[in-house]
Formats: structure tokens, C-alpha cells, sequence
């Protein structure tokens, strides 16, 4: 075994910058799949059967196929359709919202749904109008359940963007492949995006679990 960490020092900055790329894309892809889940879980609790079908069927196909080939198909597949050379970070944050999308439209239609029926007959009974209702009573208490796994769902994104270094996107990962291939080590320079991205994870792992705190003692 031969493990010399010390061939990487010189390209180690290299990573690092890979650090904001990732975090970046993370951010941008979380937002996007914020906006897209939250229209979506509204037509899954509406009443209109049409809202209804649409959000189902883009779920089921978003978490029905894997995201590395969704990403492929808008990175490769628009420009042959097109014509238009879509730029690689538009791509992944396409293909990283639009899925996260599907995932978070669950999330918080599971939110608001856990949240005790009894709260809505009690606003009903008091005529309270169904949007001060949903502001004021559903809604507080649903973001207990939504805002935790909120915080999964992005330690999820994080993970998972190391998959847009497939279309050569200089992230963490793609940044430790090149540095791998220049310094013809392969352990050395992976292990150290490991540690990173671990590193990243138990970030937003504590303050996941701060957020929760801070939930449980509004109880
Ligand atoms: N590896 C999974 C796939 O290929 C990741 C899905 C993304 N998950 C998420 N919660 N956004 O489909």
C-alpha cells in the first residue's frame, strides 16, 4: 500500500474551490425545487381532479426514473431537439430543481395532511374562511413536520450534486477526478472529497437538529 497525501498538497486549493461550486449549485437547485414542490403540493390538496393528475403523473415520473438520466436528457438530449447549447450549470440545476421538486411536493403535502383534522373542523365550526385557516392554523403546525425533512431533503441535494460531475461540472467531485487523473492517484484525492462532503453533511446535520430543537420547545 502506498498512500502519499502529500503528491495532493500542491492541488488541494483546487478542491477547495470546488466547495463553493457545490454549495452553489446545492442552494439554487433546493430553491428552485422549493418553488416547484410548493405549487405542486397545492394541487395535490386541491379539489381540482386536472391539478391533481398533473402533480401525481410529474412525481411519479420525476422519482420514477433515476436523476442521472434526467440530467443527461436535458444536458444532451435539449440541444439535439434544439439546437440551443445549454450551458452545464442551467442544466443541473434544471434537472437537480425538477427532481428535488417531485420529492418536496410530498414533503409538504405530507405536512400539511399530518396535521390533526380536528384543526380544521374546529376552524370551520368558528367560520373561520379557508386562507386565514390555512395561514394562521394549518400551516404553523404542518411546518413542524415540513421543515425538518425539509433539512433532509438538502443534505439529500448535497450528496446527490456530486452526480453533475458527469457532465463536467467543476464541483467537488469532478475537481478531485481531475486531480486524480493529473496526479495519477486515485485514493488519495477521492478520500479527501469524502471528508469533505462529510464534513458538509454533519454542517447541516447539527443545524438540522438545532431547527428541531427549536420546534419541540414551541410545543
Ligand atoms: N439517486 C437517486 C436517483 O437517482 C436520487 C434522487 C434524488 N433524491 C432527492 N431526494 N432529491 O433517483
Amino acid at each position: 500500500m502506498d498512500l502519499d497525501f502529500l503528491r495532493i498538497v500542491p492541488s488541494i486549493p483546487f478542491i477547495l474551490e470546488g466547495i463553493g461550486v457545490t454549495l452553489l449549485f446545492v442552494f439554487v437547485s433546493a430553491l428552485l425545487g422549493f418553488f416547484i414542490g410548493a405549487i405542486l403540493s397545492l394541487f395535490k390538496i386541491s379539489n381540482l381532479s386536472v391539478l391533481k393528475w398533473f402533480a401525481e403523473a410529474y412525481t411519479s415520473v420525476f422519482r420514477g426514473t433515476p436523476l442521472i438520466l434526467q440530467l443527461m436528457l436535458i444536458y444532451f438530449a435539449i440541444p439535439q431537439l434544439t439546437g440551443y447549447d445549454i450551458p452545464m450549470f442551467l442544466a443541473g440545476i434544471l434537472a437537480f430543481g425538477l427532481n428535488s421538486g417531485a420529492y418536496i411536493s410530498e414533503i409538504i403535502r405530507a405536512g400539511i395532511q399530518a396535521v390533526d383534522k380536528g384543526q380544521q373542523e374546529a376552524a370551520a365550526a368558528l367560520a373561520i374562511p379557508y386562507k386565514p385557516m390555512m395561514k394562521d392554523i394549518i400551516m404553523p403546525q404542518a411546518m413542524k413536520n415540513i421543515l425538518p425533512a425539509l433539512m433532509n431533503e438538502f443534505i439529500t441535494l448535497t450528496k446527490e450534486s456530486a452526480i453533475v460531475s458527469t457532465i463536467g461540472l467543476l464541483d467537488i467531485m469532478r475537481r478531485a477526478q481531475v486531480v486524480s487523473a493529473n496526479t495519477y492517484t486515485a485514493f488519495e484525492p477521492l478520500l479527501f472529497a469524502g471528508l469533505i462532503y462529510y464534513i458538509l453533511v454533519m454542517i447541516l446535520t447539527l443545524f438540522g437538529k438545532a431547527l428541531e430543537r427549536r420546534l419541540r420547545r414551541s410545543e
